[in-house]
């Protein structure tokens, strides 16, 4: 019987968000003092130590990433919360802001102590202004109680475009630029936010922090996967019976995520596929389903854990229309800053139409399989590099729906 383990959603139900009185006496902000009292050096070992990693698709150690920017020298830092929550399917971050937002903000004001950053941001998805809303308020309260010290946190909104999640497109966009992605080296933790040291992390990843910090770098690395530790809150959606959020262990699998908690299938109907990760993610059928949810056993079956999306599809569902469905999505939020992904998007929607339409060829499904495995390896960014996924990961485990589909 799988159970879920609440680190992040620790205080969810529990406390008023607007009342950070509450959120103090139920242990808020000791973390934070805690890291006070130790030297950064130590606070971002502490960090590394508990193999945490980030939550909001990439999975790279938060500790790490921190010492980069403790490590470079400037006249001023920065820490920036990724809460872009772009990603279709994916609703945790907004789970985590509207029901413990000081979380989140001890969390980024224990970044910026260890970095040595006096400037927060948020970068709020536009599509989500109560929550940017409920932010500045928990801001307010939590900068007239005095609990952040120095640390000065500012909501930003985006505008919708799904480029802008990118950590380097943001951070455009926060200068004020068009959302774009920049080349990556320098990255952000050298140089970032007006080409200072910035810290980009995603909203669990923040408030995981609190909880590694009061109890223990060795406490949070004994739980779940060893390479991707901790817990992941995954979002359910489509056709399966409880369509809401759980909080669980890395080494949870697919399989107790969705037939467990998420209580299956609905209307009798058989399991046909799972997507997980968002829109980039990899469709994984039946035969992998017992693969834990954690960052690296989902890169080894060829998908992805990405935002913790579970997107699950019944018997009755048609694979190729879904994917056609998908490459019209990134052709449309394809910023069009580099060709292979302008062109690529452009032109995988227009095979996946001529798949979907039976018209096409043989030689169609060998030209999307190069045309994706081109895009994967020489995109400018993760929009590019992962578009092609979806759809090479359905030719490949649902390779006789398209087949049923192909011109003699
Ligand atoms: C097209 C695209 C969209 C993204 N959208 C998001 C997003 O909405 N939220 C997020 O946290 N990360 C998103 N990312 C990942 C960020 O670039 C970055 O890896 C992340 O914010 C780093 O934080 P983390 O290490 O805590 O995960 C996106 C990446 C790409 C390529």
């Amino acid at each position: 019987m799988v159970e879920e383990m609440r680190i992040v959603l620790r205080n969810l139900g529990k406390i008023d968000p607007l009342k950070i009185d509450d959120y103090i006496n139920a242990g808020g902000y000791k973390s934070l003092q805690k890291a006070w009292g130790m030297s950064q050096m130590d606070v971002i070992q502490e960090v590394k130590n508990s193999g945490l990693r980030g939550r909001g698709g990439a999975g790279f150690n938060a500790g790490v990433k921190w010492g980069f920017s403790y490590n470079t020298p400037a006249d001023q830092k920065y820490v920036v919360c990724n809460a872009d929550e772009g990603e279709p399917g994916t609703y945790k971050d907004r789970i985590i802001m509207e029901k413990d937002p000081q979380s989140l903000l001890e969390g980024m004001a224990i970044c910026g102590y260890a970095i040595g950053a006096t400037k927060g941001f948020i970068y709020c998805r536009g599509e989500y202004p109560f929550v940017a809303e409920l932010l500045n308020q928990a801001i307010k309260q939590a900068k007239d109680k005095g609990v952040l010290g120095d640390f000065d946190i500012e909501v930003r909104m985006g505008a919708g475009a799904y480029v802008c999640g990118e950590e380097t497109a943001l951070i455009e966009s926060i200068e004020g630029h068009r959302g774009e992605p920049r080349f990556k080296p320098p990255f952000p933790g050298v140089s970032g936010l007006w080409g200072k040291p910035t810290v980009v992390n995603n909203v669990e990843t923040f408030a995981n922090l609190p909880s590694i910090l009061e109890k223990g770098a060795d406490w949070y690395k004994a739980i779940g996967a060893p390479g991707y530790p901790g817990t992941k809150v995954v979002t359910l959606t489509g056709d399966v019976a409880n369509k809401t959020f759980f909080e669980v262990p890395t080494d949870t699998s697919i399989r107790d995520v969705v037939f467990g908690l998420g209580g299956g299938i609905p209307n009798n109907k058989k399991f046909k596929a799972v997507q997980i990760g968002g829109t980039s993610g990899g469709f994984i059928p039946e035969a992998l389903l017992d693969t834990p949810i954690d960052f690296d056993s989902m890169g080894a079956i060829g998908a992805t854990l990405g935002s913790g999306a579970v997107f699950v599809m019944d018997e009755t569902r048609d694979i190729v229309d879904i994917a056609t469905r998908i490459a019209k999505f990134f052709e449309h939020e394809s910023c069009g800053k580099c060709t292979p992904c302008r062109e690529g998007t452009k032109r995988m929607y227009e095979l996946m139409v001529k798949m979907n339409n039976g018209q096409a060829t043989a030689g169609d499904w060998a030209l999307m399989n190069k045309l994706g495995s081109t895009m994967k390896q020489i995109s400018l960014c993760g929009l590019g590099q992962a578009a092609p996924v979806p759809i090479l990961t359905t030719m490949e485990h649902f390779n006789q729906e398209y087949k049923a589909k192909l011109l003699a």
